[in-house]
């Protein structure tokens, strides 16, 4: 990529591993409804907003509830989460990810979080890189989910990026289609072999820098 103008983040599984609460709190649901949920299923959560997670859970288990019932679950669900990741702090954050946005500083490209998540600014805030972001855009304000495109979008738009200049780091299929969707260049953070459709692929943020999005 001649022209890198922005990098966009995901934050669940690419800033900090919150993933695993995430997942702990639907298998404490899934549990509590009579039926297991597994690893593999929770891929298919990951990038998926509450109200979305929730309605796979309940297919996954074969029960069915109302309306009323779904934002009672989605609620207790969120109350263990939000109770889970209320003591993170810094240590938290996954492995090169401040040296990679420290280098971007110095060379002046900004960044933006692109999440799915409700509970983002409180998650910068736990890891105190709320300041650190030139934009935020999260769950409070979309209004499609991915892999629709519109969370990459706004804060391209944000930043007054160019779409096909910008780079968006995910580690779920939903935000790698969200991202290809956005005409970006996509890292995948994660497998090859679970995540599809990247043009690049890490397992942690330490194998990346400037100069290797550059040479694409
Ligand atoms: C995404 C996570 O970042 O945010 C999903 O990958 C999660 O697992 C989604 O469901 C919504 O999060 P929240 O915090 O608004 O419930
Ligand atoms: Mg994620």
């Amino acid at each position: 990529m001649s022209k890198l103008e922005a990098v966009l983040f995901d934050l669940d599984g690419v800033i900090v591993d919150t993933a695993k609460h995430h997942y702990r709190a639907w298998k404490e649901l899934a549990n509590e409804l009579g039926f297991d949920f597994t690893e593999e299923d929770n891929e298919r959560l990951k990038g998926v907003s509450r109200v979305e997670s929730l309605n796979i859970l309940l297919e996954i288990g074969q029960v069915e509830k109302t309306e009323k019932e779904k934002e009672e679950l989605a609620a207790r669900k969120n109350q263990r989460y939000v109770e889970a990741i209320s003591t993170m702090d810094e240590s938290e954050i996954l492995p090169g990810v401040i040296d990679f946005l420290q280098e971007l500083k110095n060379e002046n490209v900004p960044f933006a979080l692109g999440s799915a998540s409700k509970n983002a600014p409180a998650i910068l805030k736990h890891i105190k890189l709320f300041d650190a972001f030139d934009a935020i855009v999260d769950g409070n304000s979309i209004a499609k989910a991915k892999p629709d495109p519109e969370v990459f979008l706004q804060g391209a738009d944000k930043l007054g990026a160019n779409y096909e200049n910008c780079v968006v780091f995910e580690d779920a299929q939903s935000g790698i289609e969200a991202g290809k969707a956005a005409g970006m260049y996509v890292v995948g953070v994660g497998s090859a072999d679970v995540l599809k459709g990247a043009d690049d692929y890490i397992t942690h943020m330490t194998e990346m820098n400037v100069e290797r999005i550059r040479r694409k």
